[in-house]
């Protein structure tokens, strides 16, 4: 069974070595005025799976690029979590995986529900000068040195009162706050909160909801945050008896919850629309007395029901087919305005840091292979939110991106003065090289090629710390 999984195969099949390498073979340039270091997460298994597995299963491993004066290092790390502390103890995979079913019999597990693996392989922030690693399904937040990518231990949850923290927690880069939310199957069925720029809880508050929901991120803006209650969830009576089956309810609205960044939990407003799931936005921002949010949207996440065989279900669960697509919400009248913005398939959209929540106007989203059986990135396009056109590059066949952020140049003067960075796996080489683009002119390629003399598999979600965040 697992030698016919996608995610263990291929592009995606994981690399069991961490190395630091410095002396890299450069085709074009590393520009001098780029400073600073891209981080990738993603998913990385360490020992063979027990279970069915889910490509959210691996292990979290980071990647990360440093690039100084011209230079670039390259290392990569696994997360030191506590689960995989204990596998490596065991010498084998102790915990199930996500298309499994709970084992009550084993060591009480993480995530919303408590049986899975905390394996911290989906995003990362820097926050308060170091790397918080994270897991979708909420957990804890892992530690590292930025520089070394070595364990610094986790976000002391306990002795502030958090529960757990989910993965797209992010960071206002105007103020240094971390604004949070996490999940459960257990009332409250989410908490948000906030961390000041010095790591010190400043709000936590329960949010109510009808039942346990599985949202995937927050917005922001300003002023406000916005929540997520999603027509995607497990089946109530199934999840009484212990048995998570996720079901999308089409007959159901999405709800987006606005609450002041430092509003009590039942002053959140709830707007209304159309049935969807989202993993991923690109901002929000205000704009008056509304609140505009853009991001990628996906009509129905689950598999159509003439899907049936468990192989074919467990890839039309990892596909993704979602379009950029535009919420406005009028805190005046309570309605919600939507509207496609674009016809190809995009996903993992990043905005400059700066600008993210204020008046970000360029997404850097990536393009997805429709051909794929697996989630793979075969373009880049860099969005203009305000007129919709997209600045586009593909990378050719049998070549896959990472999520891609931006990153300013020194001295940058406008929102796109600077750079894309992007891991890129070639499946016709087995090989790796990072590739920088002129974020002013993505379609003409890249201006850099750092080629690497080991595998990047694709992988999650990707920051960009300038030098002066590290
Ligand atoms: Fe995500």
């Amino acid at each position: 069974m697992q030698s016919e999984n996608s995610y263990l195969n291929g592009a995606w099949a994981p690399v069991s070595d961490e190395v630091t390498l410095d002396k890299l073979e450069v085709i074009g340039e590393v520009p001098k005025d780029l400073n600073g270091t891209y981080f990738r997460n993603g998913p990385n298994p360490k020992f063979e799976p027990n279970g069915r597995h889910h490509v959210f299963d691996g292990d979290g491993m980071i990647h990360a690029a440093e690039f100084s004066n011209g230079k670039v290092t390259y290392r990569n790390k696994y997360v030191e979590t506590l689960g995989l502390q204990a596998e490596k103890k065991a010498g084998h995979a102790i915990w199930p995986g996500l298309m499994d079913r709970p084992d009550r019999s084993l060591p009480e597990g993480w995530g919303s529900d408590g049986w899975l693996k905390d394996n911290s392989n989906t995003d990362l922030v820097v926050h308060n000068g170091q790397v918080i690693s994270l897991f979708y399904q909420s957990g804890d937040g892992y530690l590292l040195d930025p520089k070394t990518l070595s364990p610094r231990g986790r976000l002391d949850l306990d002795s502030m009162g958090v529960r757990s923290i989910s993965a797209h927690s992010m960071v206002d880069e105007r103020t240094g706050e971390l604004l949070f939310f996490d999940y459960s199957t257990k009332a409250p069925y989410m908490t948000y909160g906030v961390l000041s720029s010095t790591g010190e809880l400043t709000h936590y508050v329960p949010i109510d909801l009808p039942g346990p929901r599985l949202p995937h991120t927050l917005a922001f803006t300003e002023q406000y945050s916005i929540l997520m209650d999603l027509p995607l969830f497990w089946d109530t009576e199934l999840l009484e008896r212990d048995i998570h089956k996720v079901v999308f309810h089409p007959e159901l609205q999405s709800r987006f919850g606005i609450i002041k960044r430092y509003g009590a939990g039942d002053s959140i407003r709830w707007f209304n629309a159309d049935p969807a799931y989202i993993y991923h936005i690109c901002t929000a921002r205000e704009e008056g007395n509304k609140i505009i949010l853009d991001g990628c949207r996906m009509e129905s996440p689950a598999p159509p029901p003439e899907v049936l065989d468990k192989k074919s279900r467990l890839e039309a669960w990892t596909s993704n087919n979602a379009r950029l697509y535009r919420w406005t919400f009028d805190l005046n009248t309570g309605e919600t305005q939507e509207e496609w913005r674009d016809d190809r398939h995009s996903e993992f959209p990043l905005v400059s840091g700066q600008h993210l929540g204020y008046d970000a106007r360029y997404s850097y989203n990536a393009l997805i292979d429709q051909h794929s059986k697996t989630l793979r990135f075969s373009g880049l396009a860099k969005y203009d939110l305000d007129s919709t056109e997209a600045d586009v590059h593909d990378f050719g066949p049998g070549k896959f991106a990472s999520e891609s952020p931006f990153a300013a140049r020194d001295n940058s003067n406008a929102e796109d003065d600077g750079y894309v960075v992007s891991f890129v796996a070639d499946e016709n080489s087995d090989g790796s090289e990072i590739q920088i683009f002129d974020a002013q002119n993505v379609s003409d390629g890249p201006v850099g090629r750092v080629l690497l003399p080991v595998r990047v598999p694709p992988g999650f979600h990707a920051f960009w710390a300038p030098e002066s965040y590290l």
